[in-house]
């Protein structure tokens, strides 16, 4: 299929909150087959257009379809299974389970026996769990991960946590995948291996959506930027053109003031 079949589409996505418009009536096609950046100053609503599109959030207004069909009114689980998946901007680990098993959390959507079933004693369970397990040990290594299998969330640093999460995120092969800051808390190396991982994870079926704030990050993997600004898009384009638009410009030359 091609970028325009399997895109991400929204229009006029209007959300509010007590009266007060956090998006307001937002145009947007996220394409297969493309890396697309997010990003706007705090607050301008990036994380309320990703919960709106997983589901978490009910716009009041507008419309979201991925590959054609409406997702209006589905529930998170349901867009899960088709594919949708997101990185969360706070890390979201279970801290009883190892690093290991969060990760096969995100793969579970793909098997039949769902995860319980896989966390639980029974024959059928057990094979899906292997398999599951070998499916989490792959994107634990495409992370640097391996050695931290076995270990808990909170016995890795705060980067480390949060590249598990996208692990999470990538391990049953979405078909759109929304990474909610993926490189904050990261360390020069693993922002460097992070973009390795999401370069080499771009393919011609994956919609891939990225809202972060590093902008070396956005300006050298993304193939269009959409910008953010108090609920409305003030820009989008190609990095360079992104970079030379003067609204862009001012509206971040005039948050480094705050
Ligand atoms: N559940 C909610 N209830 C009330 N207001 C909300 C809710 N979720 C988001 N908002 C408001 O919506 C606006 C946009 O917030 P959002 O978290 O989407 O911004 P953001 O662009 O992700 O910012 P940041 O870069 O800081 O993560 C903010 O004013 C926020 O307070
Ligand atoms: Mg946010």
């Amino acid at each position: 299929m091609d970028q325009q079949t399997n895109a991400l589409r929204g229009e006029a996505i209007a959300l509010s909150f007590g009266g007060i418009k956090v998006l307001k009536g937002l145009d947007v096609e996220f394409r297969a087959g493309e890396i697309t950046g997010l990003i706007g100053p705090n607050g301008a609503g990036k994380t309320s257009l990703f919960n709106c599109l997983t589901g978490a959030y009910s716009p009041q207004g507008g419309t979201i379809t991925y590959a054609g069909s409406p997702l209006d009114g589905l529930p998170p689980a349901a867009r899960a299974a088709r594919g949708i998946v997101r990185s969360f901007q706070h890390v979201a680990l279970c801290p009883d389970l190892t690093v290991r098993e969060n990760v096969m959390i995100g793969v579970a959507r793909n098997h039949d026996a769902g995860w319980l079933s896989a966390f639980l004693p029974l024959p059928k369970g057990r094979a899906e769990r292997e398999e599951m397990s070998r499916n989490a040990d792959a994107a634990l290594a495409d992370l640097g991960l391996s050695e931290m299998a076995d270990k808990l969330p909170s016995e890795l640093p705060p980067g480390m946590q949060r590249l598990v999460e996208i692990a999470r995120a990538i391990v049953g092969k979405p078909s759109v995948l929304l990474l909610d800051e993926p490189a904050a808390g990261l360390n020069n190396t693993e922002t460097q291996d992070l973009m390795a991982v999401l370069r080499k994870l771009a393919s011609t079926d994956l919609v891939m959506v990225v809202v972060e704030h590093d902008m070396d990050l956005v300006m050298s993997i993304c193939d269009r930027i959409y910008v953010l600004n108090f609920g409305e898009f003030v820009a989008c384009g190609t990095p360079e053109e992104v970079r030379n638009n003067e609204d862009v410009v001012r509206i971040y030359l005039g948050s480094e003031d705050d």
